[in-house]
């Protein structure tokens, strides 16, 4: 597999423990701590983050939006703009600093804690209308369980109509079992390499961006990632009451048609 947006981005993890295959040593917190300090750099441009609040301020107009891994607050910043509440859970600190400073005039209520244990507290007295996962988060989660865990507690939350809207990588096909070594950026003085790794049986894939300064220590930045097919998505968004609305290929409201690299999929909590 080789490094790619869904690689690069997919990035997170959660609870690693009882996750056989998934790097030793991983754990829920792991991705921000790795990425917190170059984040912003590395991934600004992923996606139309203008388009993103807009399609969220049109599919569901009023109440509160919640965030699932808010991080640096690169989507709930487009969302806060245009007015409205949003209320954003992150298990990094470092992630959660990092959105300390980019969000300067305080308009996101960022709440540490875990997506699937703490969404209830977090959004505890809220109309919440929209929950958004950006950006492949509900892959950072690394067993079928806690995925279901997440749509289950996702619709608890929802207010009835509410939307669930899912941005995830389509998933290779789980007879590659490769391992992908290359150059994300390269100058005279720095290097950064892209390790990775995919056990297709497991739908685990994981790896390291390995950075080298020169004159200076090296540095590990490592994600690793539990995916799903769009059918296992649309199964677990079924299981926890939520009706697929519409499935999208960007954020400008393009139909998805297979073959895609990416897709948005909104679920709807019937009334
Ligand atoms: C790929 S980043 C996406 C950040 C942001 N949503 C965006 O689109 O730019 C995934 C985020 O999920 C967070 N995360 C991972 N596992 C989590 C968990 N179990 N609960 C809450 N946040 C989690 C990470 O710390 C990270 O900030």
């Amino acid at each position: 597999m080789q490094p790619s947006r869904r690689d690069d981005a997919a990035s997170s993890h959660s609870a690693a423990a009882g996750d056989a295959r998934t790097m030793a040593g991983y754990s829920a917190d792991t991705y921000g701590r790795a990425f917190a300090d170059v984040y912003d750099d590395w991934y600004h441009d992923l996606s139309d983050v203008d388009a993103l609040a807009a399609l969220v301020d049109g599919r569901a107009p009023v109440g509160a939006v919640c965030e699932l891994g808010v991080g640096t607050g690169r989507v709930a910043l487009a969302i806060t703009a245009r007015g409205r509440r949003v209320i954003g859970i992150d298990v990094s600190a470092e992630m959660l600093e990092q959105l300390a400073v980019n969000d300067t005039g305080r308009t996101i209520v960022a709440v540490r804690g875990d997506m699937v244990d703490d969404l209830g507290s977090a959004t505890h007295g809220e109309h919440i209308t929209a929950v958004v996962a950006a950006y492949n988060t509900v892959f950072n989660l690394h067993t079928e369980s806690r995925q279901r865990a997440l749509f289950a507690s996702v619709a608890s939350v929802l207010a009835p109509d509410g939307i669930f809207i899912v941005e995830a990588a389509v998933p290779p096909s789980d007879d590659d079992h490769g391992t992908t070594v290359g150059v994300r950026s390269m100058t005279t003085e720095r290097v950064v390499l892209s390790v990775a790794r995919h056990h297709g049986d497991d739908h685990i894939a994981e790896g390291h961006f390995i950075e080298f300064t020169d004159g200076d220590r090296v540095r590990l930045r490592p994600w690793s990632i539990r995916y799903l097919t769009i059918a296992e998505i649309d199964q677990m968004a079924t299981d926890a009451g939520l009706v697929l609305e519409s499935r999208l290929a960007d954020w400008d409201g393009s139909t998805f048609t297979p073959g895609a690299d990416n897709h948005i999929s909104i679920y709807r909590r019937p009334t």
